[in-house]
């Protein structure tokens, strides 16, 4: 999945800072550091053990110039007004008690005609939806069948929400009151893809 959000932004040409939201152990800044020269790439989490190991894996990359990590929270960054091309989070939104005021704060750091692409898992994704993600991300590679239920469907089946509050519920309320006048919601999968565009 990494790898395959890394090579979206890298086709979309973006440039600039990005940064990511929730980053955990900073698989996606790390990836991007990989694919990509022209950006500089900051990975923020609330959890200092989180940022820890984030730093640890990029050490182990060779990438410590490249990617930044620091302790963060999606509520209230130390980023100025207008100041981030692209901010991007996956599995963060089932994470947010005040999903509106991460939004909100999301509008205030993006660039104008800026993007954040949010991603979280769908809690009701069908059996054929999982197993045509895993296809897609090229999950099944060589792996045993009992391997491939553990890594690849049951990570999926117990993160993030059902579909519809991404939509009409709590997620989908705050989406409408938050500053963001276009936003879209996609369904990739067994995921949920929120694209938020400051115009
Ligand atoms: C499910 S993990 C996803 C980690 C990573 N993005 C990934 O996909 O591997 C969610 C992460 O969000 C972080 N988090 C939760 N609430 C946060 C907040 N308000 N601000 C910043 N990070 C937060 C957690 O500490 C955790 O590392």
């Amino acid at each position: 999945m990494f790898k395959r959000i890394a090579k979206d932004i890298k086709d979309k040409k973006i440039s600039g800072i990005i940064l990511d939201i929730g980053t955990g152990p900073g698989r996606l800044p790390i990836e991007i550091a990989k694919q990509m020269a022209n950006v500089e790439v900051i990975g923020i989490d609330i959890s200092k053990d989180m940022v820890r190991i984030a730093k640890r894996n990029a050490k182990k990359e060779g990438l410590m110039d490249k990617v930044k990590f620091e302790v963060g929270s999606a509520y209230n960054t130390r980023f100025e007004d207008c100041s981030i091309d692209l901010v991007i989070s996956t599995g963060l939104i089932h994470h947010l008690k005040d999903p509106l005021k991460a939004f909100n704060e999301t509008y205030r750091i993006l660039k104008h005609e800026g993007e954040a692409w949010m991603y979280d898992g769908r809690k009701d994704a069908t059996k054929m939806e999982i197993e045509e993600t895993i296809r897609s991300l090229g999950m099944e590679e060589d792996l045993p069948l009992p391997l491939w239920i553990i890594k690849g469907i049951w990570p999926y089946m117990h993160v993030g929400y059902k579909t519809d509050v991404y939509i009409s519920g709590k997620i989908g309320r705050a989406l409408k009151e938050s500053l963001f006048k276009s936003y879209d919601i996609e369904k990739e999968g067994a995921y949920i893809k929120i694209i938020l565009r400051k115009i």
